[in-house]
């Protein structure tokens, strides 16, 4: 049987309604009351598993589950050994470096060497500011990296942007932008490999359901 790992949080809803119109549903994952991470779909073809974002390439990694979907951001910073298999077009953001909107600094390479940078994505970062061959210490947080100018830890943050509120009403702005993100469809290279759960016959329903939706 098939298994899909799904993200909690922002991109769950639209992961839903996708596979829904491709006759895999696994709406009880939406249901708030509802307190079961496995489920089986209606139909019995397959399983769901519901798990932090930035789990999913771990069981899709580890073959617990032979497909997933992710957004591109968590597949940047982690490299998981995964198979990318479908642009899924939703959940746009983008990883950006941002600051206060009251500060001198216009660009990432106004910061001063040594400067401090706040992110929840340190490995983006590093390599970001590595690849400018600026000196920056990385400071890692769990959430809320608003903060980290707003209270003067930091000179700057790389974080997601999506509608960019977050940064407005907390007084920072982008000064570049690293990269584009939106949900991916994942899989487990070997599983892809052998056609586990008929997962071929999915990933090509998903991928023409997608396309449709650009048209
Ligand atoms: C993400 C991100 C920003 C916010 C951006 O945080 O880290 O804080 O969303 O969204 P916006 O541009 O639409 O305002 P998340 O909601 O995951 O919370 P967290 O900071 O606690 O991780």
């Amino acid at each position: 049987m098939l298994t899909v790992a799904l993200p909690k949080g922002e991109l769950l809803q639209n992961s839903i309604r996708l596979l829904q119109s491709v006759g895999l549903d696994f709406s009880a994952f939406l249901d708030s009351k509802m307190r079961q991470l496995q489920i089986t779909d209606a139909s019995g073809q397959a399983k769901g598993l519901l798990v932090r974002g930035q789990d999913v390439p771990v069981y899709v990694e580890y073959g617990q589950a032979q497909l997933g979907i992710i957004g591109y951001d968590v597949l940047r910073e982690k490299k998981p050994q995964v198979a990318h298999l479908v642009d899924l077009g939703f959940g746009y953001c983008r990883m950006s470096v941002a600051v206060k909107a009251s500060s001198a600094y216009k660009s990432p390479l106004d910061l001063p060497a040594h400067g401090r940078v706040a992110s929840k994505y340190v490995n983006c970062a590093r390599e970001y500011f590595h690849s400018l061959d600026i000196p920056i210490e990385i400071i890692p947080l769990y959430g809320s990296v608003e903060l980290g100018p707003i209270t003067g830890m930091s000179e700057a943050i790389v974080d997601i942007v999506s509608t960019g509120r977050t940064l407005q009403e907390n007084g920072l702005i982008e000064i570049t932008t690293l990269y584009e993100s939106t949900a991916r469809l994942i899989g487990h290279p070997l599983s892809y490999r052998l056609n586990t759960g008929n997962m071929h016959q999915v990933v090509e329903k998903l991928r023409q359901e997608v396309s449709l939706i650009a048209v």
